[in-house]
Formats: structure tokens, sequence, C-alpha cells
């Protein structure tokens, strides 16, 4: 339970208040709101750039790069000739300074602000008249009109509130850091997501090689795109080919292991779904997911006991996405099964193969969408054949696709 102190309010006495609405005829667009950060693979989750007047939430656990990030984008584009300014709520400057030379320098307009309270950050910001305002992170800013501390939902609703007006009305482009807690985070970025026009997640954790950068919401492009990065001694660096990436570690030859043609957002990716079945010495056998839901593995795993007649009703199971990529598609059925079954016979998927698809409760394959781009980015990483159910196909290409019907099948396909 968290305590909202009811405010007064300003009561209007006249009536007509001379607001009028605008037909959608008079409205003028300019062209060209969109403005690059410097950074290929965040504008590309961004869904082309930071548009202006917009606000923007990073959302992560604590140090899984979210103040590197936005401190690289802020430099880049004070190097394009911008103005910046940076509010270091949570950190003294000569910290953020010296994570500027780790990341490389500035040598353009940017400022910084080791401020909490956000009427003087208005103030500045009104003065300054920036182009674009980092505030890192909202956690730590106060609204002084509230009784509430730092960090309550009170507190970071009213200064959210606060700098959404300063970014509509000013044109300020404003990128907000939100942190996320293990705990789930009772005045965490969830609490803001309604608010702002743009959330992207920082997925996985610290131990992971790879930092996903996820947009879940998006007023000014599409939703899911994801910037795959890697945190280097210099800062976060794009990681090129994500797919050849996640792949790199792969075990060839070893049960339980399938490549999965995934599409995130407008991208697809090859990535790695793991399966371990072993004997169970409890009484309830274990199952346990990383990347992927566990009701999807729950689902699969009954498919397979039902339609395929294998057991797992003594067996632990553990799956996981290798690299940290999280899957939510249906289309990781498929490759679910197929490791599953590799892994309880103790048999190898059939090798330079790509699997997606959906598996129905009858064990039939359904259709999956985006089916050329999944087989596009096969053939570049070189795999020969990919297993899939219905849908159209489409003509040429040098990968050989075998379509499945039923789940049936998958046990043939073991050598
Ligand atoms: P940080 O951006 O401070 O995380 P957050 O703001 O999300 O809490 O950085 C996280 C980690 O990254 C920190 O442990 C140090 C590390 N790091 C590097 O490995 N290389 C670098 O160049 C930088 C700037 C940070
Ligand atoms: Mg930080």
């Amino acid at each position: 339970m968290v305590e909202e102190v009811e405010m007064a309010r300003a009561v209007s006495t006249s009536r007509s208040s001379g607001a009028r609405p605008l037909r959608l005829g008079e409205i003028e667009l300019t062209a060209d709101h969109r403005a690059g950060t410097g950074i290929p693979e965040f504008d590309h989750v961004l869904g082309g750039g930071l548009v202006r007047g917009s606000l923007v939430l990073l959302g992560g656990e604590p140090g899984i790069g979210k103040s590197t990030l936005l401190l690289q984008a802020a430099v880049s584009i004070a190097a394009g000739g911008a103005k910046v300014l940076y509010v270091c709520g949570e950190e003294s400057p000569a910290q953020v300074k010296m994570r500027a030379d780790r990341i490389g320098g500035c040598d353009g307009e940017l400022s910084l602000l080791p401020e909490v309270d956000i009427t003087v950050v208005e103030e500045v910001a009104l003065r300054e008249r920036p182009d674009v305002l980092v505030v890192d992170s909202i956690q730590t800013a106060l609204d002084p009109e509230l009784s509430g501390a730092p960090g309550s939902v009170g507190q970071v609703r009213a200064c959210t509130a606060r700098l959404m007006r300063l970014a509509k009305d000013e044109g300020v482009t404003t990128l907000i850091v939100g942190h996320v807690t293990k705990e789930g985070a009772i005045a965490g970025p969830r609490v803001l997501e309604h608010m702002v026009d743009t959330v992207l997640y920082f997925e996985g954790d610290r131990d992971h090689a790879f930092r996903i950068v996820r947009a879940t919401k998006n007023r000014f492009g599409s939703v899911s795109e994801i910037g795959v990065f890697e945190m280097t001694e210099r800062g976060l660096e794009a990681v090129g080919s994500p797919s050849a990436a996640l792949l790199a570690e792969k075990p060839e030859g070893v049960p339980g292991s399938v490549v999965m043609a995934t599409v995130e957002g407008s991208r697809p990716l090859l990535v790695e779904v793991q399966a371990l079945v072993t004997p169970s010495y409890l009484q309830m056998p274990r199952r346990l997911a990383t990347g992927v839901e566990l009701p999807r593995v729950l689902q699969v795993l009954a498919v397979l006991e039902r339609r395929a007649g294998l057991r797992f009703g003594d067996q632990d199971v553990y799956v996981s996405v290798a690299g940290g990529v999280k899957v939510s598609e249906p289309a990781v059925d498929l490759p679910l099964a197929l490791a599953l079954v590799s892994a309880r016979r103790d048999a190898p998927a059939p090798a330079a193969t790509v699997a997606f698809g959906e598996l129905g409760l009858a064990g039939e394959l359904r259709p999956v969408p985006h089916i050329e781009p999944r087989l596009r980015e096969a053939e570049q990483m070189g795999f020969a054949t990919a297993l899939t159910g219905g849908g159209r196909l489409p003509s040429g290409g040098r990968i050989d696709v075998r379509r499945l019907s039923s789940v049936s099948e998958i046990a043939g396909l073991l050598s």
C-alpha cells in the first residue's frame, strides 16, 4: 500500500475556457522529426532514431548498462551538434566524466547537472534549452511539492508527468532511466509505462555476454525490436551479426541442442535452444526454463507425452535459450520439442538444421508468420535444412525446407 497525498486543485470559475478542437486537416506536420543517436543499433530499437519531443524510458537491472548506453548516446548526439543536458541524480559529475572518458571522451555540447529536484531540472532545462535531456535515474528524482520519498510510486509518477509536460510543450527529447529490481520493484519502470512514448528494457542479466535492448512499447515505431550489444572495456558495442555471436558457442553433435530461427520485431535471429533430460530422484520432477516461458515447456512436454508416446514423468527437464535471449513467440514449440526428444533419446538433432513452428494440442504443426526472413537468415548463416510446419513458403532459395505435419514425425529425424 502506498499513500498518495491529495493535492489542492485550482478550480476554474469561468465557464468558457476558449478551448477549440482542431480539425485534422488543420494540423501541420513538419518532416524530419527524427534524429539519429549516432548509435545505429540503438536507433534501430527506437524505430529509426529519436523523435523530437518524445519521452523514452530505459529500464533494466542495476549494473546492466543503462547509464553507459545513454551516456554513449548523449556523447554522440552532442558530437553531432545538438545540445544535451545530462541530469545525474545517482552519480557525481566526476563519476560521469570518468565514464565518458572511458567510452572515448566528448567534444560536443554535453553538460552535466547533479540534481534531484525536478523543479530545478525544469528551470535549468527552460533556461539552457537543450535538444535532448537525460534523467538518470527517475528513482532519484524528487518533486518537492509531494511528501513521499524519492523512488516512491507517487514521486516517480509525478516527476515523470512533469518531464512529459516539458518534453511535449518545449519539444525537449527526454530519456529517462528506470531501475528494475529482482523483487519486482514497487516503483519501478512498470508504473510509468503508460505515461511515456517509448519503453525500452535491457534484457538478460549482468552475467550474460550480450545485453539485449528490447522495445516493449513504441508510439513511434514497432514493438519488440531488439538491439544486441556487448559490454566491452570501452562501453557498449553493437554486435554486428547477433546470430553468429549467439551460435558461436554451440556444441556440435550434442543431444538436446537445436537452432531456432526466430523473429524479433523486424529482425530474424538464430538462437540455440537447449534441453537436458535426466532421471529424476524427486517425487515431483523438476522443470526449469530460462529464455522461454515455463508454461510453453509444460505444454510441449504434454503434447510429446500424449501424441508422440514419450515419457517425461520420471525425468527432470531443464530448458534454456543460450546467450540470455528470451524467446516468447509460439514458433519456439518445434525447436523445443526437437531438443526435448533429442535429449530424451540421447541422440543429436540433425546437423546444419534450423527449426521453427507452433505445436497444436493435437500434435499438429501450425504455420507461423515471417517464414521468409527466417529462411534467409538461416541460409546466410550456412544452414542447409529448415524444419517447419505449414504456411506459404517463398519460392527460390538454397535452403532445403522440410515440412512436418505432426509431432510424431520428430523422433524419426534423430540419428
Ligand atoms: P552502468 O551503465 O553504470 O549500469 P546501470 O546504469 O544500468 O546501473 O554500467 C554497468 C557495468 O558496466 C558496470 O559494472 C561497469 C561496466 N562497464 C564496462 O564493463 N565497460 C565500460 O566501458 C563501462 C562504461 C562500464
Ligand atoms: Mg546507472
